[in-house]
């Protein structure tokens, strides 16, 4: 199985069945790095990126726009970002899900991004503060207006989809797409009603952190510090509560599963996820040109029925040991 397309969900669109995310790009990858990195992934056969305004305030985008003027690819990729995370500490409205916000909030990435057009526009969390029809339709007139192409979700839970649903079809306007979840061998939550309700209503699936953040890489071990440089050597709070020692029962039982196929574990699980019913795209995170390679022959790596078996006897179905979400799956106030 090497690099192939697959429809974005119920579009025409194709895109590769890995995903290159660009969160490190400004922030812990340089730009002349970044630009390689893109390239590269590029002519290995990956068409689709994904970005956010919020990673790093706008350096992602800014880099990731910079990257398709040099090599002139920008129409040959689908090019996804984000809205939703707050892009300044002194003003309440520069966050969130209004009309007010989304309209220049994609403004201000197609400015970064060097493009005049938002393949996938993406609300990077749900948000039970703002109803879902003011989303909707501010994203709607976007599409309208031929700023974006398509509009997704990220992390939101299956009922929050479906009213957005019900909501798109009752004032016929545009529906979401795609949605980005959390989805990884440490954290398959997702598989409880999400997949299923994907799965059901035609949406595409591009999960994020496939390999959990790095955990499933094969580079932490039980007991030890982690490795200076890594991810989790200066963790915040939130992945403080992924380092935890039960990551490890995962890991040891997954490492022999991936010698039998004599490739990394880095591998291993990033094509489990790449496997999975439903998956579309799995958006891989690389910081550096070496884990881009190893991410992208993960692509060749063929897993079969026994591993499955194998995989689910490490972590059962729907299982979690470490929280890749926490997200606001609190009721909406207001209901269209
Ligand atoms: N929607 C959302 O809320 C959300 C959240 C997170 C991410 N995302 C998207 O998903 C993308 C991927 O997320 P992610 O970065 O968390 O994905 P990931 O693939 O789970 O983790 C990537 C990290 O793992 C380590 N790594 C990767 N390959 C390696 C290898 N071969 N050997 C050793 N270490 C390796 C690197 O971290 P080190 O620094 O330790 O080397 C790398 O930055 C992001 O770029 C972004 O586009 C979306």
């Amino acid at each position: 199985m090497a690099i192939e397309y697959r429809l974005l969900g119920r579009t025409g669109v194709q895109v590769s069945n890995l995903c290159l995310g660009a969160m490190m790009f400004g922030m812990r990858t340089e730009p002349d790095d970044s630009y390689a990195i893109v390239d590269r992934a590029i002519e290995r056969g990956i068409n689709f990126i994904d970005t956010a305004n919020v990673y790093s305030r706008g350096v992602s985008e800014t880099i990731t726009g910079d990257a398709l003027v040099r090599n002139g690819k920008r129409d040959r990729i689908v090019l996804a970002t984000k809205f939703h995370g707050a892009m300044a500490d002194d003003d309440p409205n520069m966050r969130g899900a209004s009309r007010r916000h989304i309209i220049k909030a994609c403004e201000a990435s197609l400015e970064r991004l060097k493009t005049d057009y938002i393949d996938l526009y993406q609300i990077h969390r749900p948000r039970s503060d703002t109803a879902i029809d003011e989303t909707l339709r501010a994203l709607d007139d976007l599409i309208t207006a031929g700023k974006v192409r398509y509009i997704g979700t990220s992390t939101f839970a299956a009922w929050q989809l479906v009213e957005s649903l019900w909501a798109a079809e009752r004032l016929g306007l545009n529906r979401f797409i795609c949605e980005q979840q959390p989805y990884n061998l440490l954290d398959r939550r997702v598989e409880r009603e999400l997949m299923p309700m994907a799965e059901t209503y035609g949406f595409a699936t591009i999960p994020w952190s496939p390999l959990g953040g790095g955990l499933l890489t094969g580079k932490y071990q039980r007991g030890q510090e982690p490795p200076s440089g890594t991810r989790f050597s200066s963790p915040n709070a939130m992945q403080r509560r992924r380092f935890n020692d039960r990551i490890f029962d995962v890991i040891e039982g997954l490492e022999p599963l991936a010698a039998k196929h004599d490739v990394p574990l880095s591998q291993y699980t990033l094509a489990w996820v790449m496997a999975q019913r439903g998956v579309t795209s799995p958006i891989i995170g690389p910081r550096t040109m070496a884990q881009l390679d190893d991410n992208l022959d993960a692509a060749d790596v063929a897993l079969d029925d026994e591993d499955f078996s194998a995989v689910d006897e490490v972590i059962p179905p729907g299982q979690m040991v470490a929280p890749f979400y926490e997200a606001d799956f609190g009721p909406h106030r207001f209901r269209v």
